[in-house]
């Protein structure tokens, strides 16, 4: 892995999928205030992970990545809107997100309602009716299950149900270790991990992957979507909200049942550790291509925003 440039690969990729945000915002016309608004969000310079992974995923798979482009903006765009609404003063209510004020502090909270709204919808006009906004594109029936994969992780049996748990978490006690942990795995896997494996599964339906490469392609990004978030709490607890971009301490101020708040920071961060072991070992079926996909697995422990 020495000589792979994962720095330079990520400021890559990450300059590929915002042209492409870029030009489907341009699309909507950019004077209006709902894609001002929506912009404002997309475009403040998220890590874009799930869109990454998704490509990288089509390259483990054999594919040329532009394959999996509309798939990684969709993903992107879904995940945003989830941000958007995350931070909202009846959820989480945060103001700073991406390193910018959030949606509904620089515009209103009703635009910032509606901002997502729009990135959530117009998500799946850009898998169905793409349009002349890509220059590659998976055949008509791979996008109509990249439709259903896209909005199964996102919905209310994935990320929304997530969300749902978390709410409720924020009003309980938490009750003897096990029982809570069980309950806190559930809510990591569905608000964060359904998105982080539907974007897995995405690149590599749009590289139309044989069964044996799926199945294993949804160990690693199960065992990594758990990972991505149990370092998100370890962050909230022990990150410099400046290089984050959103503000440390949040979870603590909500009450929420977290990771550290449940077995403690270095336990969290040992099982991080071992999720992340777990997802690389998943990729050992795979060739020099999956490269990106284990930098990217070691990207989420190290990651300090
Ligand atoms: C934050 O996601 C929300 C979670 C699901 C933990 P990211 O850490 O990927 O945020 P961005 O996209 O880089 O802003
Ligand atoms: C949010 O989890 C997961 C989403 C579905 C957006 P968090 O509430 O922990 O995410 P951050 O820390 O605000 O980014
Ligand atoms: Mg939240
Ligand atoms: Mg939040
Ligand atoms: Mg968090």
């Amino acid at each position: 892995m020495s000589d792979f440039d994962f720095r330079a690969y990520l400021t890559e990729r990450q300059a590929v999928v915002n042209q492409q945000l870029e030009t489907i915002l341009e699309s909507l016309g950019t004077q209006r205030e709902l894609t001002r608004a929506m912009g404002h969000s997309l475009m403040a310079g998220g890590k874009r992970l799930r869109p990454i992974l998704c490509l990288a995923a089509c390259e483990a798979c054999g594919k040329d990545p532009a394959h999996a482009l509309a798939p990684a903006s969709a993903l992107e765009m879904v995940h945003t809107y989830s941000l958007i609404h995350d931070d909202l003063p009846a959820m989480d209510d945060d103001d700073l997100r991406r390193g910018i004020p959030t949606c509904h502090r620089a515009f209103s909270e009703a635009t910032a309602i509606l901002a997502g709204d729009g990135l959530l919808t117009h998500a799946f006009q850009v898998l169905t009716r793409p349009g002349n906004l890509f220059t590659l594109l998976p055949d008509p029936a791979v996008r109509l299950e990249l439709t259903a994969i896209l909005s199964e992780a996102a919905g209310v049996n994935g990320m929304i149900e997530g969300q749902m748990l978390d709410m409720l978490s924020q009003e309980q006690e938490a009750t003897a270790l096990p029982s809570s942990l069980d309950r806190l795995e559930k809510i990591h896997r569905l608000k964060t991990g359904k998105m982080i494996q539907a974007s897995v599964l995405s690149g590599a339906v749009s590289a139309n992957a044989d069964p044996a490469m799926q199945e294993h392609l949804a160990v690693y990004a199960d065992k990594l979507g758990l990972a991505f978030q149990v370092k998100d709490d370890i962050l909230d607890v022990e990150g410099d909200t400046a290089v984050m971009g959103k503000p440390a301490g949040s979870d603590e101020a909500n009450h929420k049942m977290t990771y550290p708040a449940l077995m403690g920071l270095e336990p969290s961060k040992r099982y991080a550790e071992t999720l992340v072991n777990d997802a690389v070992d998943a990729l050992a079926f795979f060739d020099e291509k999956a490269l990106p996909l284990r930098a990217i697995a070691a990207y989420i422990l190290q990651r300090r925003r």
